[in-house]
């Protein structure tokens, strides 16, 4: 069989490991995961009851137009249904700009390390990949710009970033909208956005009104708790919508992620309560690094990035045998960092523990 080339120099993406996995691996009754930024709280309990009131059929497909969420979402929004685009997951939103957008000939300009699908899905079609490296955890604007030109078809910028938890504040990200040409699409990558609360974040739902070249995707797999059921969205003017849709496989929202999703969205209230959490959470992360002299990125995301100046699949690995996923930067780009999904007061408090345990041991913790 003649496969595309480029298939052969790419793995299959590595999800967080699996709590039954690890479980039979160590023989341990309790397994913490806290390696793929999901919501440590679960869902809205108005979920779990629309869902309990779900009959969809099995024999039937779902709505290909998710037309109950649509209008759910537009409402939330406040954009207009046709604004807007499902996918079975924004890593399906991403498969889709890249299908449409990405082939031989042309390029794609993405910080890195980043989220590792915008380069995974630009090589399957087999553009040119332009990756520019973060500076001090933050997009460099200005680099990313200089590296497009009239080959440029997708930038990708995620804020905030997924492994950093960095964003880009609203006058830079503004700044660096203005100078993109109109040629290029600007993919605004917020699956976070929900936990961000930086002052100078920006409203990048009326960015899309002032730049017609941006998409927004957001998804309803990590503060909404329903990441199982994979649904995310994207947001851009109808032109650029309208160019996606033929990219998109019918029927790829499943009617249980549709019910589940208008359901999570109207339930706000849950997520200005995780989002709360999630903050107090953080500041034991802070405290922690700071009585420990660990460098971190402060987060405008539910994950923290520590850099322990150690070997992170050591240190990834002794977490493992305590009871606690977590994510070695090594396949992220930082050899020495762990990315820890932020979790319930008791999960930072036994992972931490479980951290200075193995600083204790590499000499490395200031007590
Ligand atoms: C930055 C970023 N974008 C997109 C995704 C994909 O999310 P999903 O496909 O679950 O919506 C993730 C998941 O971890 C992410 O971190």
């Amino acid at each position: 069989m003649r496969w595309k080339k480029q298939l052969l120099t790419l793995t299959p993406y590595q999800p967080g490991k699996s709590i039954e996995s690890v479980k039979r691996q160590y023989n341990l009754e309790k397994i913490v995961k806290l390696a793929s930024n999901e919501n440590p709280f679960g869902c809205s309990k108005e979920v779990l009851s629309a869902l309990e009131s779900h009959q969809p059929g099995f024999a039937i497909y779902p709505d290909g137009y998710a037309t109950g969420l649509r209008e759910a979402v537009a409402e939330f929004v406040k954009v207009e249904p046709e604004e807007i685009i499902f996918g079975n997951g924004s890593d399906n939103i991403i498969q889709m700009i890249s299908r449409a957008l990405l082939h031989p000939g042309v390029n794609t300009v993405m910080a890195v390390p980043s989220f590792s699908q915008y380069k995974h899905n630009a090589v399957i079609e087999g553009a040119e990949v332009r990756e520019i490296p973060l500076v001090n955890g933050d997009h460099d604007l200005e680099q990313m710009l200089a590296a497009i030109d009239d080959q440029t078809n997708v930038v990708w910028v995620c804020s905030p970033n997924n492994p950093t938890g960095t964003y880009v504040s609203e006058s830079k990200l503004t700044a660096f909208l203005e100078r993109v040409p109109a040629h290029v699409l600007v993919v605004l990558d917020e699956a976070y956005y929900e936990y961000a609360v930086a002052e100078d974040y920006y409203d990048s739902i009326a960015l899309t009104r002032t730049y017609p070249n941006l998409i927004v995707l957001r998804t309803f797999s990590k503060i909404y708790g329903l990441a199982s059921l994979r649904v995310g969205y994207g947001v851009a003017n109808k032109s650029i919508i309208q160019a996606l849709e033929p990219a998109r496989e019918p029927f790829n929202v499943n009617s249980f992620g549709q019910t589940a999703a208008i359901a999570a969205i109207k339930d706000q209230e849950f997520v200005r309560e995780c989002r709360e959490q999630n903050q107090k959470g953080l500041k034991q992360f802070y405290d922690f690094c700071q009585e420990n002299q660990l460098h971190y990125y402060p987060s405008q995301t539910n994950f923290i990035l520590i850099d322990l100046e150690q070997d992170a699949d050591t240190a990834f690995q002794y977490l493992l045998e305590k009871g606690y996923i977590v994510r070695s930067g090594k396949a992220l780009g930082f050899p020495t960092s762990l990315r820890i999904t932020v979790g319930s007061f008791e999960q930072n408090e036994g992972v931490l523990q479980a951290l200075a345990d193995f600083l204790a041991e590499v000499n490395k913790v200031v007590k």
